[in-house]
């Protein structure tokens, strides 16, 4: 029988933030949704989240989240010790195995927790934690073992003393506990230290029997306390990402300038050229060039689009399309095969058939395109009337001069073509030309007077 307790009650002080530390984010989601997310094949029979500065937020955040958690409340929050504290009640009647995780170690491996309870079922320890060697261990507990190895006590880094502080092995905050001997020791925690509160920390030497695992891939165990932790964090994160897809065959030019989210999957071939970045749940079809300089957002695209300084939101891309440099699709832009989307030109909910271009300056929005449409530059669908949304039509083949505006609704049949500069209010149909502008007036021998 195993439970999981996610300490997520702490204000986070050192973030001075107005958000729970917990609720920071980090590539895209929570750190306390990474910390549970690390717990990813253990399947325990109980998941308590304890929370307690701004819990109404963190309660919020993670009601929904799929592992049904149970909330309880830490009230004030008088450090670790007094957060496990007030699982007393809830685990009443456990008599399993107890995995606490800090809410605020987010890059944990679930095949380090996994080896983790192995390991503490394997000795039958009443408590096994994690601990690492670092080199700068400022601000961690120091453990201290006892000759045969085990684990003697941990003492904080601010109740070190200078001797005391050289111990490079810290805590890393992840605790394998036997809950019905934790339970026995819990109500004997005292506040004698530093800070005034009780630390689940003091558990350890209260309990007399506790082993450890070294972790060896650091990045796992940092702790985020600060802006500056929480930078390292996103690095190591935008690291392991960029590395995987590496492995899978996708190129970066200049791989730090780029970010990704874990969302973003890459097909084979992808060139990911400097200062590109991936957000949200994203699809990128083999042989696909993206970059450099652009924002691709909850899109799909398909294999062979080049896009180049553009902003994507929610767009539908398919094969061998070309959008930028400086173009900018919006929700629902759905282009078909091999269309051409050129500077200065947005696109929102909109359907673009296969090989139509817009290729300068326009704005196109709750337009339908047919294929081979040729939108001439400057083009606007002016789809607003300041009350409601109106739909353009435009049929296959249709080109539009420089500096249309086509004020919605409004259908253009096939092969219609519109003359420069054209102001269109009625629909035209297939074939015909449409022209909407004052004729050009000539006065011959005109020279304005000598002023
Ligand atoms: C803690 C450990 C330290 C370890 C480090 C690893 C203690 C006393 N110290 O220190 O040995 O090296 O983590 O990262 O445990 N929290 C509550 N209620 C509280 C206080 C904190 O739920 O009353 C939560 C926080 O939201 C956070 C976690 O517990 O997620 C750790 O608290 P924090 O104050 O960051 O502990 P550290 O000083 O980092
Ligand atoms: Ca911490």
């Amino acid at each position: 029988m195993l439970a999981i307790a996610v300490l997520a009650a702490g204000k986070g002080t050192r973030m001075k933030s107005d958000l729970p530390k917990v609720l920071q984010p980090l590539a895209g989601a929570t750190l306390v949704e990474r910390v549970m997310a690390s717990t990813g094949t253990l399947k325990p029979e109980r998941m308590l989240l304890i929370v307690g500065h701004q819990a109404e937020k963190v309660e919020a955040a993670l009601k929904d989240h799929p592992s049904g958690p149970q909330f309880v409340l830490q009230q004030p929050q008088n450090g670790t010790g007094h957060a496990v504290q007030q699982l007393l009640e809830p685990l009443a009647d456990f008599d399993g195995d107890l995995l606490v995780l800090n809410g605020d170690v987010p890059l944990l491996r679930s095949e380090t927790l996994d080896a983790l309870l192995g390991n503490h079922r394997k000795t039958g320890a009443a408590v096994t934690l994690l601990t690492a060697h670092l080199e700068n261990p400022t601000g961690y507990g120091r453990v201290f073992l006892k000759a045969d190895g085990s684990v003697r006590e941990i003492i904080e880094h601010r109740d070190c003393n200078e001797e005391q502080r050289k111990n490079s092995l810290i805590n890393a905050g992840i605790y394998c506990f036997h809950w019905p001997r934790l339970k026995q020791v819990l109500p004997k925690l005292s506040a004698d230290n530093d800070q005034g509160e009780l630390y689940l920390t003091d558990t350890v030497s209260l309990l007399g029997d506790a082993g450890h695992q070294v972790v060896q891939d650091l990045s796992e165990i940092t702790g985020i306390n600060n802006r500056s932790q929480l930078a390292q964090c996103e690095g190591m994160l935008q690291e392991r990402l960029r590395s995987h897809w590496m492995a899978e065959g996708v190129s970066f030019i200049d791989p730090a300038s780029c970010t990704l989210s874990e969302d973003t999957r890459f097909g084979r071939d992808v060139i990911i050229e400097p200062q590109s970045h991936f957000r949200g749940n994203n699809t990128i079809g083999d042989g696909c060039k993206i970059g450099p300089g652009s924002l691709v957002q909850d899109c799909v695209i398909e294999s062979d689009v080049h896009v180049v300084l553009s902003m994507l939101n929610g767009a539908k891309v398919s094969s061998g399309c070309r959008i930028g440099p400086y173009a900018h699709l919006r929700p629902q832009a759905l282009l078909g095969k091999g269309v051409r989307i050129g500077n200065f030109v947005e696109v929102k909910k909109s359907q673009l058939g296969e090989g139509s271009k817009v290729n300068h300056l326009s704005y196109i929005g709750d337009a339908e395109l047919g294929s081979r449409v040729n939108v001439g530059a400057g083009t606007i669908t002016a789809n607003y009337d300041g009350i409601s949304k109106h739909r353009t039509v435009i049929g296959d083949g249709s080109k539009t001069g420089a500096n249309s505006v086509l004020v919605a609704p409004i259908n253009l049949g096939r092969n219609v073509t519109v003359g420069a500069g054209s102001t269109l209010t009625k629909d035209v149909p297939d074939g015909a030309l449409a022209l909407g502008r004052a004729r050009q007036l000539l006065k011959q021998g005109w020279s304005t007077p000598p002023s």
